[in-house]
C-alpha cells in the first residue's frame, strides 16, 4: 500500500478527512501522541486499524470529537460528572469513559459495553475529525507494545506501506497519552494517567480511585478494567531497569556498570552513554520527552538500560506508568542500604562467593569484622553486657571472652538477651559503612535482621561432607565439634527459603552462578 505524507495546510486537512470518510486510515498528530484514525462508525475501517498495529481485537479505541457536543451520540448518557468535566476540561488530553450508546459497534469497543471519549487540544486533530465529518476512532500510531510515537518519523517508522496516509504536525506537546478515567462505573477510576492529573480531576468532581495497576502493574488474576493494561507495552527491545535511588546513588550505580545505557535526567553525570528524558523535578518535560527517548535507545542498540525513577505526583504518575510498563516492572531497589546480603551456614564456602562479587565491583562490608569491634575495650556495648551478665566479664575493661560465652550460650533466654544487645548496634554500624552497591556479608544475616535492610538476599549452601572438611581444616577441630557448630545454626532449608537466591558452592561453577544471579537482579 502506498501511504501519502501530507502537512497540515488546508488543502492537506482536507485530503486526510475525505480518506477517513472514504473508510481509509490516516496517523495525525494530537497533543499527547499520534493517533492511526478511522471512521469510529465504519466497522471494516475500525477493524483495519487492529490488523496495521498488530492490537489484539479485546483492546478498545478511543473515540475523538471535534466538539463537545458530538459526544453524546456515542453515548447511553452523559453523566452529571460527565458533563463537569466536559466543561471543565474538553478540548484536553483527557479521554472519558461512560456507557456506548448503540451506535458505537463491537469492533471499536472491543466488546465491552463502554466507549471511550476523547476531544483533543491539538486544532490540526480537530480540523481534521471535522473535515471527516465523522467521529474518529484513533489509538496510538505505534505498531501494538512500542512506544507511542511522538514524532511523524517514529509513525512512519511503524506504519509506512500499511495505512493511507501520515499528516505530520511536528512534535507531540504532551508525549504520553490522554488521561483514561471510566465514568460507568458508580465510583470514577481512573484507569491511565495523563497530562490531566488526578488532582486537578478531582478538584472538578471530587475523589476518584485509581486503578491498582496504574502503578503496580497487573497481578495474574487480576481482571482489567482497561483492557490496555494487562499487555507488554512501550517496550524497547532493551532491556529497562528502573534503578530506585536519589541522583547521587544512581549516578554511582550507573557508572560502576559496564556495557550499559542511562535513561536519565538532563544534569545527571554518568560515564556510560546516557538518553535524557527532561529535567529532575519537571514532569512535564519527562513526559514530553520519554517515548522518544525509548525509541532512541532502540536506535542507537542499546541492550540494557538503567533508567532513573521520576517521581510519582503530578504529571509525573504517568510518566512513571509509562516508564515502569517500558521495564516491564524491573526495578532495583537501591534506597535499602545493602544492595546484597549474604549469608549461609559455616563452612559454605561464603567467603570465596564474596570475593567473587567484590570483582563485579561491590564494596564489601564484614558483618563479623563489625561485630569484632564492638566488644573491643571502651565500647559502650561493654557496659550494658556487663550489667545482663555480670561485672566479672570485664577485666581491665577487656572482655573475657570465654566468661561471657559459658554465660550466654547455656540457654536460648541467654543468647537472646545476647542478640538484643549486639544486634543493633552491628546493624547500625553495618549501615554506617554501607556505600553504593555494597553486600553485606554476614553469617548472622536472618538473626540480627538485617535481611529487611536489603535489596536482595543471596545465600550460600554446600552439601555436609564438603561443610564438615572445610569447618575441620580452617578451625582446626575435630569432627564432632564441627556438628556441633552446625547444629547451632539454621538448617539449610531455612536459609534457601529465606533467600533470593542460592549459590551452591560445592568448588564448581561459583562465578558462573553469581554470573547468572547478577545479571538478573541488576
Ligand atoms: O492520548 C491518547 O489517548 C491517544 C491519542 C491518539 O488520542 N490515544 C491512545 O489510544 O492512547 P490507545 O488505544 O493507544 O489507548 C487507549 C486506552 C487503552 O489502554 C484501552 O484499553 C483503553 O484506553 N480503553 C479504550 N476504551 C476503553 C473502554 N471502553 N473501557 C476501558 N478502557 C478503554
Ligand atoms: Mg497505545
Amino acid at each position: 500500500m502506498q501511504t501519502k505524507l501530507l502537512g497540515t495546510t488546508e488543502y492537506d486537512i482536507a485530503e486526510a478527512g475525505r480518506i477517513i470518510a472514504d473508510g481509509g486510515l490516516v496517523a495525525f498528530p494530537t497533543e499527547t501522541v499520534y493517533g492511526l484514525g478511522a471512521n469510529a462508525f465504519d466497522d471494516d475501517a475500525v477493524r483495519r486499524i487492529y490488523c496495521a498495529k498488530g492490537r489484539p481485537s479485546d483492546n478498545p479505541l478511543i473515540v475523538h470529537i471535534a466538539q463537545k457536543e458530538d459526544i453524546a451520540e456515542l453515548v447511553r448518557e452523559v453523566t452529571p460528572k460527565a458533563q463537569a468535566l466536559i466543561d471543565a476540561f474538553f478540548p484536553a488530553p483527557l479521554t472519558i469513559i461512560l456507557k456506548k450508546s448503540d451506535k458505537i459497534g463491537s469492533t471499536v469497543s472491543g466488546g465491552l459495553d463502554t466507549v471511550a471519549v476523547r476531544m483533543p487540544q491539538n486544532e490540526v486533530a480537530r480540523a481534521i475529525i471535522k473535515a471527516s465529518g465523522c467521529p474518529v476512532a484513533a489509538p496510538s500510531a505505534n505498531t501494538s507494545g512500542l512506544p507511542s510515537p511522538t514524532r511523524a518519523k517514529y509513525v512512519i517508522d511503524d506504519m509506512m506501506g500499511k495505512i493511507d496516509a501520515i499528516v505530520d504536525g511536528g512534535d507531540c506537546e504532551y508525549g504520553v497519552e490522554s488521561t483514561v478515567i471510566t465514568l460507568a462505573e458508580p465510583t470514577p477510576v481512573l484507569l491511565r494517567p495523563g497530562a490531566v492529573t488526578k488532582e486537578m480531576i478531582e478538584a472538578v468532581i471530587g475523589e476518584i480511585k485509581i486503578a491498582p495497576a496504574v502503578i503496580e502493574g497487573m497481578k495474574n488474576d487480576e481482571v482489567a478494567a482497561s483492557p490496555g493494561m494487562k499487555y507488554k507495552h512501550y517496550s524497547p527491545k532493551a532491556r529497562v531497569v528502573i534503578v530506585n535511588a536519589d541522583r547521587e546513588h544512581y549516578e554511582q550505580f550507573v557508572n560502576s556498570r559496564k556495557d550499559c545505557f542511562a535513561l536519565c535526567f538532563d544534569d545527571d553525570n554518568v560515564t556510560v552513554p546516557k538518553v535524557t528524558f527532561g529535567r529532575e523535578n519537571d514532569d512535564l518535560s519527562q513526559a514530553r520527552e520519554l517515548f522518544d527517548a525509548l525509541r532512541m535507545l532502540d536506535e542507537m542498540g542499546a541492550k540494557k538500560v538503567y533508567a532513573r525513577i521520576p517521581g510519582k505526583d503530578g504529571v509525573g504518575m504517568a510518566v512513571y506508568n509509562r516508564l515502569i510498563r517500558a521495564a516491564a516492572f524491573e526495578i532495583i531497589d537501591l534506597t535499602k542500604p545493602f544492595t546484597v546480603g549474604l549469608t549461609g551456614q559455616t563452612g559454605a564456602g561464603k567467603g570465596y562467593v564474596c570475593n567473587e562479587l567484590k570483582k563485579h565491583g561491590f564494596k564489601i562490608i564484614d558483618c563479623d569484622a563489625v561485630a569484632r569491634s564492638i566488644t573491643k575495650k571502651g565500647s559502650p556495648v561493654l557496659d550494658e553486657l556487663a550489667n545482663a551478665f555480670g561485672n566479672d566479664i570485664l577485666v581491665d575493661g577487656e572482655l573475657d571472652r570465654g566468661l561471657l560465652a559459658s554465660r550466654c550460650f547455656d540457654t536460648k533466654e541467654h543468647t537472646d538477651l545476647l542478640n538484643s544487645i549486639t544486634h543493633p548496634r552491628i546493624a547500625q554500624l553495618c549501615r554506617q559503612q554501607a556505600d553504593g552497591i555494597c553486600v553485606l556479608d554476614a553469617p548472622q544475616l536472618f538473626e540480627a535482621g538485617l535481611e529487611k535492610d536489603c535489596y536482595k538476599v543471596i545465600c550460600v549452601v554446600a552439601d555436609e561432607p564438603t561443610r564438615i572438611k572445610r569447618i575441620m581444616a580452617r578451625d582446626n577441630i575435630t569432627e564432632q565439634q564441627a556438628r556441633a557448630r552446625m547444629s547451632a545454626q539454621y538448617d539449610e532449608d531455612f536459609y534457601i527459603s529465606h533467600s533470593d537466591y542460592t549459590v551452591y558452592n560445592n568448588g564448581e561453577n561459583i562465578a558462573t552462578q553469581i554470573e547468572n544471579i547478577l545479571e538478573v537482579i541488576l
